[in-house]
């Protein structure tokens, strides 16, 4: 098992919306318009009520900016809280400030969590998909910036549930280059 501080770090293949945790992530787009890939996933899953927080937000603020994320309830999955974060399109920003916007997601996910009370949370590959970020890359971006911001918003759990064994061969990869540093 790693650890983070006091907190347990999870790597597993596996579909985000059967998680049983606090707080699941998903992987957003700006107008909170719902789609394809995790936030298709979420919004079949956990039925209409997320989409009509989502409209609710986006009357009120008009979406989420990306590098953030908004909280809404969790409807019908396993969890009190679904965290919609909007990571960056890759190609549209620098890479520099693609690597900025993504950690931004993973530290206000992680924040939000904290503010409700959360001890448990579930991150995808936030932009590896269809918003095209290499994974590679993005691996250790999520991986840094969770363990930074852990220091500010302690949780008992983090959960990295990746899709295919491919992107969880990845994440590994990545976690044991943590190992010692
Ligand atoms: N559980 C876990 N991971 C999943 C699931 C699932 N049920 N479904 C897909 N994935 C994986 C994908 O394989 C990919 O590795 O999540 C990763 C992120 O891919 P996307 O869902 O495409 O997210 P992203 O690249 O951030 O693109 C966001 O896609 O669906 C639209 O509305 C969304 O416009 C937004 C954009």
């Amino acid at each position: 098992m790693v650890t983070f501080g006091a907190t347990k770090v999870t790597l597993l293949q596996g579909d985000i919306t059967k998680q049983s945790v606090d707080a699941i992530v998903n992987a957003a787009n700006s107008a909170l318009a719902g789609g394809g890939g995790v936030d298709g996933a979420i919004h079949r899953a956990g039925g209409p009520s997320i989409m009509r927080e989502c409209d609710r937000i986006r009357a009120e603020r008009g979406g989420c900016a990306t590098g953030s994320a908004v909280t809404t309830g969790a409807g019908e999955l396993d969890a009190k809280h679904v965290i919609h974060g909007v990571g960056p399109i890759w190609g549209q920003a620098s890479p520099e400030e693609s690597d900025r916007l993504l950690a931004g997601v993973y530290a206000t996910s992680l924040r939000l969590a904290h503010e409700h009370g959360c001890k448990s949370i579930a991150f995808p590959s936030i932009s590896t998909g269809v918003y095209g970020f290499p994974i590679e890359r993005a691996a250790p971006i999520a991986l840094a910036t969770v363990r930074q911001t852990l220091d500010d918003f302690l949780m008992d759990e983090v959960r990295f549930v990746l899709f295919s064994a491919g992107d969880l061969a990845v994440y590994e990869s990545a976690l044991s280059a943590f190992a010692g540093s």
